[in-house]
């Protein structure tokens, strides 16, 4: 597994907190359903390593990634799981060694050329920039790219179906992450035809900003 070209290939990372583990199989079909098999399931809810575990176990052909990683038990536990990813908001050099000893590719976390540097010591180039819009968006992404050209980013916080494309026409973003389309309130009302609705204007908008090239997906 190549992480990197997997989400690149997907170019969006649905990020989700369940509240029910139970929501995790409708969701993924929602997501599915829509063109994206991929998804983030953060450890923001007790229910996270059951969700996870639910769509390893009965959608072996999604993408599952554990997010919010932010200690070394939610690594262990992610991965017990079943997690194919980590994912974490910030960079943390222990949760990092720790998540790759076990062998599990992690996307930490950075929104300054300081944690960049921090990063790289370890030989870390796939980077989740964090929270994206708030810190400066797609402008602030190329003033890193200046210093940083090996750095591939995973931008995430503030990405919406408005300024999604901005993002991805930049050629070192590799995929963007967000909530917009895994909205709490959609699925607490069981809208998972809403999800899947979302999934697809999202997929419609990774295929226009890369001017075509297949989403891909995973197949079920
Ligand atoms: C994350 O966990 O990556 C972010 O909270 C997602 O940010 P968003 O809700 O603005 O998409």
């Amino acid at each position: 597994m190549n992480l990197e070209t997997d989400l690149r290939a997907v170019g969006i990372i649905p990020v989700v907190a369940l509240d029910r583990a139970e929501d995790a199989l409708p969701l993924v079909d929602a997501l599915s359903g829509g063109g994206l098999g991929c998804v983030e399931i953060t450890f923001r809810t007790p229910a996270a390593a059951a969700a996870i575990g639910a769509v390893r176990l009965h959608r072996p052909g999604v993408l599952v990634g554990a997010g919010t990683i932010l200690t070394t038990a939610q690594a262990d536990a992610a991965i017990e799981a079943g997690a194919s990813f980590l994912v974490a908001p910030g960079f943390n050099p222990v949760v990092v060694r720790h998540s790759l000893s076990r062998g599990i590719p992690i996307v930490p976390g950075v929104c300054t050329p300081s944690e960049i540097d921090q990063a790289l010591a370890l030989d870390m180039t796939l980077l989740k920039f964090f929270p994206a819009g708030p810190i400066g968006g797609v402008a602030y992404i190329k003033a890193l790219i200046g210093p940083y050209p090996m750095v591939r980013f995973v931008p995430t916080g503030g990405i919406t179906i408005a300024n999604l494309g901005e993002f991805l026409a930049v050629p070192q973003v590799v995929a963007c992450g967000g909530t917009w389309l895994t909205r709490a309130d959609m699925i607490l009302a069981g809208d998972f035809a809403g999800v899947e609705a979302l999934a697809r204007d999202a997929v419609a908008a990774v295929l226009a900003a890369r001017g075509g090239l297949a989403a891909t997906l995973v197949e079920l």
